[in-house]
């Protein structure tokens, strides 16, 4: 018997379908992939399954048996667990706190039991053989062991069917694997998992069976043991995807436009030199934590991520001159943009529409000599954006809020790209973004270089940099630990430079 069965689902929001006729399974201690483009709606399949949205049609069947889940609290009780896109955690609670929240273990006299709460949470812990400390406050963890609270969670409610939406977007190789570990141990424990990825890699590894949604409908379930990435890839986009060959061009004789000279920060970012050439992508490597988007905030004049002081030498300088960057606007004045990596403070206003966010960073560049905004010329430049992206939104007078987390992280990137400036920053620029609009992206940005933009990419995804990159520059332990031509770039090459492992000469 299915463990959890969806039965002609359908949803709308606002009288725009996003589901339709969606029949869907999921059996006790299988890993179930759920794979389609951005906006396709695997968020909202699964947020119906766990009782945040309600279905407009269909049922949904728990053993065989239907159930009403009118709100996530019941779905709980059913055993249904679901581990958001976005983690929800409270950041000032403790691990502990965080796995008993809105069901404290209390004492007689409801005073809150907190030694059985520790307990407990660590009885949980050592059955998923992890080595964290229950009293620590959520907001110190790391996002990995964050996903691991959350999945603590959801053991210590007993679920039966854990969801999870795009668990590795934020994860480092290592906790990839330490993921994996946590989920291989949960399906043997006769636990039903829902994986949602874009990382084709990763669903090949962990999944038993994949499904695939395209624009709302579910177009094939098959076992993951047979099945062909290509044709995955086609079912999901509805197209055959064109690579685009890479050759990186002699840029010895082309000019300067930044250069980085011994910039510090702290322990996070250690004498720091690099230079940067007009028509270039430079590549930004190394693991989490090594520094690259501490360097990148420097450059463009940020604030240290946890508040703490500003750069503490060092200098830079924009097309040869030394360029006295303290802000961000400072860096926007000098030409430089930056695409932050972090998809929460992506710098969106989420309560706004698509064309207001999109146009906001480059209002000038529509405001004529009179101050007067040219709005039909804003509106077809974001429209070719849209368009161009593949941002799936119904109008460029949609609320952003109301977008798939990949088309907001398309909106954040294409905001930048309006905006013509001629040093690009970009912050693991594809993340959560599906593989055919990353392939589209990946154009883009090397059009943009191609048209004498520089820019730096930083990603985690090894593949994306040794594709896109003119030379790579990598990082460890806030030092710049070695740099590659794209000729000499191996993944090897890169991940012992990464780890400082010393490498055989070439
Ligand atoms: N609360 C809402 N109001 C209006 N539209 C919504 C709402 N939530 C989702 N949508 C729309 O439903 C569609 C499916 O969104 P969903 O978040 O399920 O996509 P997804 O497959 O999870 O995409 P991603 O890979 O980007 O996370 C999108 O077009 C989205 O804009
Ligand atoms: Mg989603």
């Amino acid at each position: 018997m299915n463990l959890l069965e969806a039965r002609g689902l359908g949803k709308a929001f606002g009288g725009v379908t996003v589901l339709q006729g969606i029949d869907f399974d999921l059996q006790a201690g299988e890993v179930h992939a759920l794979m389609g483009e951005n906006g396709a709606g695997k968020s909202t399949l699964m947020k119906i399954l766990a009782g945040v949205h309600a279905a407009d049609t269909g049922e949904i069947l728990l053993d065989g048996k239907p159930v009403r889940l009118s709100s996530p609290r019941e779905a709980q009780d059913l055993g249904i667990a679901l581990i958001h896109q976005e983690l929800q955690l409270m950041p000032d609670l403790s691990a502990a706190a965080n796995v008993f929240i809105g069901r404290e273990r209390r004492r007689t006299g409801w005073r809150l039991d907190h030694t059985r709460q520790l307990a407990d949470t660590q009885v949980i812990f050592e059955r998923l053989g992890l080595s964290l400390d229950p009293r620590r406050a959520v907001g110190t963890l790391s996002v990995a062991q964050q996903q691991m609270v959350e999945i603590a969670k959801a053991l210590s409610l007993k679920a039966r069917v854990l969801i999870m939406d795009e668990p590795t977007a934020a994860l480092n190789p290592e906790e990839v694997e330490e993921l994996f570990r946590v989920v291989r141990q949960v399906r043997a424990e006769g636990v039903g998992i829902v994986y949602i990825s874009h990382k084709m890699d990763e669903l090949r590894r962990i999944a038993d069976r994949v499904t695939v949604l395209r624009d709302g409908r579910l177009i094939a379930t098959q076992d993951m043991a047979g099945a062909e990435m290509d044709e995955l890839i086609r079912l999901m986009v509805g197209r055959e995807l064109q690579q685009t060959a890479h050759a990186a061009p002699d840029l010895s004789a082309a000019p300067v436009v930044l250069e980085a000279r011994r910039l510090s920060r702290g322990r996070a970012v250690r004498e720091a030199s690099f230079t940067l050439r007009r028509g270039e992508i430079l590549g930004l490597a190394g693991l989490m934590g090594a520094g690259r988007t501490e360097l990148a905030r420097l450059v463009f004049g940020a604030d240290r991520r946890d508040g703490g002081d500003r750069r503490d030498g060092g200098d830079v300088l924009v097309n040869g001159k030394p360029a006295d960057i303290r802000s961000p606007a400072d860096a926007v004045r000098h030409g430089i943009a930056y695409l932050s990596e972090d998809r929460k403070g992506l710098g969106l206003a989420t309560g706004l529409d698509v064309e207001a966010n999109l146009l906001m960073p480059s209002l000038a560049r529509f405001t004529g000599a009179l101050g007067h905004i040219d709005r039909r010329a804003g509106q077809s430049a974001a429209q070719a954006f849209v368009q161009r992206l593949g941002i799936k939104t119904p109008s460029l007078g949609q609320t952003v809020a109301r977008l798939s987390g990949g088309n907001q992280q398309k909106i954040a990137l294409a905001k930048w790209l309006l905006r013509d400036c001629d040093i690009l920053i970009v912050d693991e620029p594809t993340r959560g973004i599906d593989v055919g609009a990353k392939a589209e992206i990946h154009r883009l940005l090397r059009e943009l270089a191609a048209a004498g933009k520089a820019l730096i990419v930083i990603s985690s995804e090894l593949p994306e940099l040794l594709g896109l990159a003119h030379r790579i520059l990598v990082m460890c332990e806030g030092r710049i630990s070695g740099e590659l031509s794209a000729a000499e770039a191996t993944q090897e090459a890169l991940m012992a430079l990464a780890t400082r492992r010393e490498t055989e000469p070439a």
